[in-house]
């Protein structure tokens, strides 16, 4: 097995053509990792004809074959105009700082004048867990974003559930973000900034290289994402107590959590472990929502609860937390030749809708008290 120290041996003789600097100096080739017999790495291309960037392909290809390497994942990305900028030409003093893991510091050195999302610039962040998928997290996560922008809050949100990208088909956007002077501008949809893994991750690739993949992007949303002022930032997170979680919480340990169940005593239990890593991680749990608590009779207004009940309360009670609201099943009585269609963003003057600017209105006052 090919260590990281060996790749970078192997792949040294590789030039930028203009400037004669080796690839690994320049930190073109980045991400490097090794998980038994399959590397996998990036590689920031400088060069935006085809021809030369799968030569530029093969021939990592062939070192690392030549090396002794099994299976090999490259991927291929444009440099911005940033590292293009600083790299071609300019003064080497310049240059980013090398970092360990193939980081952004100096990427995210070229963004005076944007504001950058950190810990410490006065975001509240908030990360909606559940304890396995199928609840509705993102439905959750999605509309609470929505009620906290219709309330003039400036709102954020990252997806950043690794095993469904689902935020931009949910809320109907189409386009993917824009990338202005090597600053990423997230895409606004209903007042809301949306960034997304899956704006840059092919639907096909598969979950295992997304998983440490997913560090770095979240680090890249913080440091390379021109989010301008925010008062809130919303995070998807992936469902369950796994390592990617994990991570994720130990990356943000001042951001709070929503614990999103639905009423079965089952997923009430699963969704209590995602309540207590949040709570041995040192997360405020701001409350429990119990979604798809009951079907309301469209005519007779009865509410039958056919996922059994109390599943929300429980939780909120193990949790030592509120049971923030309980949201009834019903999808969005949205038609695709609506304008600003959207699958999963109810209507401000629905019934659901107004749940959810119930909740913005809790997390606001909890907030500013
Ligand atoms: N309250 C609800 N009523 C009806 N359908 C819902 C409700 N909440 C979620 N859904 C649907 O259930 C499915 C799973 O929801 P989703 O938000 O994707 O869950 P998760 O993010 O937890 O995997 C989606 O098809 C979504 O549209
Ligand atoms: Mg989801």
């Amino acid at each position: 097995m090919l260590t990281r120290e060996q790749i970078q041996e192997l792949l040294q003789p590789l030039t930028d053509p203009e400037s004669g600097k080796s690839l690994i100096e320049l930190q073109l080739i980045r991400d490097i990792m090794v998980k038994e017999d399959r590397i996998s790495l990036s590689l920031v291309c400088l060069d935006t004809d085809e021809k030369s960037r799968m030569e530029l392909e093969q021939k990592v290809r062939d070192l690392l074959t030549e090396g002794g390497a099994g299976y090999i994942h490259i991927r291929l990305r444009d440099a911005t105009d940033y590292e293009r900028s600083i790299l071609r030409g300019e003064s080497t003093e310049d240059k980013p700082e090398p970092e360990q893991g193939g980081g952004l510091k100096g990427h995210a050195a070229g963004l005076e004048g944007h504001e950058l999302i950190n810990e410490n610039s006065g975001v509240n962040f908030i990360a909606i867990a559940s304890g396995k998928g199928g609840v509705g997290k993102s439905t959750v996560t999605v509309n609470l974003a929505v009620a906290l922008a219709r309330k003039g809050k400036k709102v954020g949100l990252i997806d950043a559930d690794i095993y469904g990208f689902s935020i931009p088909d949910m809320m109907g956007i189409e386009k993917g973000p824009i990338v202005e002077e090597g600053t990423i501008i997230p895409v606004e949809r209903f007042g809301v900034k949306v960034m997304s893994m899956g704006f840059f991750i092919r639907e096909n690739s598969p979950v295992i290289w997304r998983g440490p993949m997913l560090g770095k992007m979240l680090r890249q949303f913080f440091s390379d994402v021109g989010w301008g002022e925010l008062d809130y930032m919303l995070l998807d997170l992936p469902p369950g107590t796994g390592d990617v979680a994990l991570d994720v919480h130990q990356m943000l340990p001042h951001s709070k959590e929503i614990i999103v169940t639905t009423p079965h005593a089952t997923a009430a239990f699963v969704a209590a472990r995602a309540g207590s890593m949040a709570l041995q991680t040192d997360h405020e749990v701001l409350g429990v929502i119990e979604n798809m608590a009951y079907y309301e009779c469209s005519s007779c207004g009865k509410k039958d609860y056919i996922f059994g009940r109390g599943g929300g309360a429980k939780l909120a009670e193990t949790l030592h937390t509120e049971l923030l609201a309980q949201i009834p099943l019903g999808a969005p009585d949205n038609h695709i030749s609506e304008p600003d269609f959207s699958p999963s963003v109810y209507k401000a003057e629905t019934a659901t809708a107004q749940l959810f600017a119930e909740i913005a209105d809790k997390l606001i006052a909890n907030n500013e008290q």
